[in-house]
């Protein structure tokens, strides 16, 4: 067997009514104040911020809230950590999106200190090693999708001309505890469901083919593949409601943070990089727009160029365990497999490049910026162009 080295998993605590367990774990840490890092208005709305409120208030723990509204910038980040620096925060728990837990994540990693977060983000700050020295940090995630909870990086983006989304990234920034309770999750729109399940998917799929994978990897890959299978589609129409199918999808979800953060991703999240920089389009639209083209750009120049590889066998095998349950009649499991993606991408009405304000002349600098690091074939800048044509 190949050697491999694996990043710690933090403790998970999984299941409906797990998020009783949050002043528990608050108190592991030592919590007395903590800071609760949320998405715009939704948790509020819902009421579930008050509950959440209520039970670390009950407990005896103060609550300082801030609430940040799309993904977190270096101005929200050095903003909010100025603003609480003095507040003895012992405990930073974020309860949202995957933007929402970067930010804390990020949060808790720059409230020991006084220099800006850009500092430390790869390839655009002044390229400071962060010593680790942070807050504990708890991830509650109400969407399934980046896996955020379980890795060791935070994304900031500046989106613009000169924009990028880059990361900020230390072993030490797994968070301290992960709460995934299927009771905030129904509330997740049917978009964002959609987007962020099939970004989920792309991070369970890329990992799997990766030329790197560790058979570790491989087994969390496909238990989160064989785990969407039966609950990405019912997730976004006909079972929304249903808690059980929300915690199936945000296992998949989970599983996908542990499988990228060990073996890497190939070109969707290549591109997804350069394009979230460039263009205000959240990452899981763009993955999820991306997933099915590349996965047929892959398939045919594997098929041309390396048609006895262990990638065209892992594709046909997941391939097959997507139509497992269906009445489709299957002659080549690859092609089943693209036709699967295919039909989610409409199905779902992802959205289009175009739709989010990019155009045919926007692709060479895309192009100039996308990785293949870790795709199962060296894709040639036309097959990357013609995949982001595919889907403009
Ligand atoms: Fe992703």
């Amino acid at each position: 067997m190949r050697p491999f080295d694996y990043a710690r998993i933090p403790p998970i605590y999984f299941g409906a009514g797990k998020l009783n367990r949050l002043p528990q774990l608050v108190k592991q840490f030592q919590g007395q104040i903590v800071l609760l890092v949320t998405g715009g208005t939704s948790l509020q709305h819902s009421g579930k911020l008050a509950r959440v409120k209520n039970l670390l208030e009950q407990s005896g723990t103060t609550v300082h809230h801030v609430a940040c509204d799309g993904e977190p910038t270096v101005s929200m980040i050095d903003g909010t950590v100025a603003n609480h620096r003095t507040l003895a925060i012992d405990v930073v728990i974020s309860i949202g999106g995957g933007s929402v837990v970067d930010a804390g994540k990020a949060i808790s990693a720059m409230l020991p200190h006084d220099n800006s977060i850009i500092d430390h983000l790869e390839g655009v700050g002044r390229g400071i090693a962060h010593s680790g020295v942070k807050k504990p940090f708890i991830a509650v995630p109400t969407t399934s999708g980046t896996g955020s909870e379980v890795t060791k990086n935070a994304v900031i983006s500046e989106v613009g001309v000169a924009g990028y989304k880059k990361s900020i990234r230390h072993d030490n920034f797994v968070p301290d505890g992960v709460i995934v309770d299927g009771e905030l999750l129904t509330s997740c729109p049917r978009d964002v469901t959609a987007a962020c399940a099939l970004d989920a998917f792309t991070q369970l799929l890329e990992p799997f083919l990766s030329p790197k994978v560790s058979p570790l990897t491989e087994a969390i890959a496909l238990s989160g593949l064989e785990a969407m299978q039966d609950s990405l589609l019912p997730a976004c129409t006909t079972a929304a409601a249903d808690v059980a199918v929300r915690e199936r999808l945000a296992y998949a979800s989970l599983l996908s943070g542990i499988a990228l953060a060990n073996d890497g991703l190939g070109i969707v999240h290549g591109l997804a990089s350069p394009i979230g920089g460039f263009f205000p389009i959240p990452h899981g639209v763009v993955c999820a727009t991306l997933v099915a083209s590349s996965v047929r750009a892959n398939l045919r120049a594997l098929r041309q160029r390396a048609p006895t590889s262990a990638a065209l066998k892992k594709l046909a095998r997941v391939g097959a365990l997507l139509v497992e349950s269906s009445e489709r009649s299957v002659e080549d499991p690859c092609d089943a497999l693209v036709d699967v993606l295919d039909e989610w991408t409409t199905l779902l009405q992802i959205p289009k490049l175009s739709q989010h304000g990019i155009q045919g002349k926007d692709l060479e600098k895309i192009l100039d910026l996308a990785e293949n690091r870790n795709n199962p074939i060296e894709l040639t800048r036309a097959e990357i162009r013609s995949l982001l044509e595919e889907r403009l």
